[in-house]
């Protein structure tokens, strides 16, 4: 059976739609404000290799969805870490030092992040300690060494990471960089919101067509609040923002179905790894809440066809490498065009242009070869 057809039973889980919804420019950057976006764009664009990401066109699925563009965000091609993470941590790491070289900095992270706060304090030859859960590959664990951090194992989930990081942290005097914001703890995740924000900033000189459709995969919520910001500062029109997730770590979709920051429990971890979090961070959550016009959650049913589907040529012309976090946005994108009545609702139509953000490529080697190989069966 050939791909057009095989895509034509893809189903989305959930899909809402936000009755709260009002996008407003000053509300988003009263959360993310606009001095710390220039100061990000400035900072990160004057690093050694910095590079802007490529925005590929999905032109063969978009001929198969019958839309006028799909933009896919390339972030595996981001500095050497593979994953937009890179613009996040590494960023706060630079600000909250400020030049200071005796300090030690330290992180509890499920990956990317980990890897990111580690590169940025090897950056500024800073000691660094990552703390993360017995569910952390030790791909991941490997890849977050060779930036010189020392890796702490910590029993439990992520949050058991968390607090181990706390405890040893505030007795050592330790910098923590998490990218989680709660009531007292906001700037470093602006840091890394902001950081993320550049990736619209460079899309807004990569393209000259209106952007009227924005897939954005959510873990907390930070990567699609840090875009949200970046959309709200830099885009000349508002398109219309859809919040991904894996349908076991649905919490952005359950808080806003409540209209209420909702703790959800996750009963069997997704592949989708770094989206799967079951509570969202909260200046994301302020941001969100009122400028996605929906949310839509995925099994993980079609993760590793589309990782292979990517690789492979089905969506585009040329190959992408596209992890397991990256292929969300494009089956949700391709879900909904199954769907006539979500489609309707969110008008998609031949003339929409479509960015999908393509966050990591093969961040986890060994795990972006087994969906590879899977997906290809
Ligand atoms: C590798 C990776 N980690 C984590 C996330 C989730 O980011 P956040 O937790 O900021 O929503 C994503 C994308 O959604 C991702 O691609």
């Amino acid at each position: 059976m050939n791909y057009s057809k095989k895509i034509k039973n893809w189903k989305f889980s959930k899909f809402l739609i936000n009755k709260n919804f009002k996008f407003k420019r000053n509300y988003v950057l009263k959360y993310v404000p606009s001095i710390m976006l220039t100061d990000a764009y400035k900072t990160i664009s004057n690093w050694k290799n910095y590079k802007v990401t490529p925005l590929l066109k999905l032109n063969r699925l978009k001929k198969n969805l019958k839309l006028n563009n799909i933009f896919y965000k390339d972030e595996s091609k981001r500095f050497h870490l593979k994953s937009f993470k890179a613009l996040g941590g590494a960023y706060a790491v630079e600000k909250i030092s400020k030049g200071k070289k005796n300090i030690t900095i330290s992180s509890a992270t499920a990956g990317n992040h980990g890897r990111s706060v580690a590169w940025g304090a090897q950056r500024l030859k800073l000691r660094c300690k990552i703390f993360v859960s017995q569910f952390v590959s030790e791909t991941r664990v490997s890849e977050i060494k060779k930036f010189g951090a020392e890796v702490i194992r910590v029993k439990g989930n992520y949050e058991d990471s968390l607090k181990k990081c706390q405890k040893l942290s505030k007795k050592n005097d330790w910098k923590i960089v998490q990218d989680v914001s709660t009531k007292n703890y906001k700037y470093i995740p602006q840091l890394t919101m902001a950081g993320y924000s550049i990736m619209i900033k460079e899309i807004s000189k990569q393209t000259n067509q209106f952007i009227t459709h924005i897939f954005l995969q959510a873990g907390v919520g930070g990567l699609a609040a840090g875009v949200v910001s970046g959309v709200a500062k830099y885009f000349k029109r508002i398109p219309k923002i859809i919040i991904v997730e894996p349908d076991r770590a649905d919490c952005v979709l359950q808080s806003i179905k409540g209209n209420k920051l909702k703790k959800i429990k996750i009963k069997k971890e997704s592949i989708m790894g770094g989206m799967s979090c079951n509570e969202m961070s909260l200046v994301p959550w302020q941001v969100l809440k009122k400028t996605s016009n929906c949310c839509v959650s995925i099994s993980d049913k079609n993760i590793a066809k589309t990782v292979a589907g990517l690789k492979d040529k089905k969506f585009s012309k040329t190959s992408i490498i596209g992890g397991e976090c990256a292929a969300p946005g494009v089956i949700a994108l391709i879900g909904i065009c199954n769907s006539n009545k979500a489609k309707k609702l969110l008008n998609l139509n031949k003339n929409s242009n479509i960015l999908v953000i393509g966050c990591e490529g093969n961040a986890d080697v060994k795990l972006y070869k087994q969906l590879l190989s899977k997906g290809r069966k």
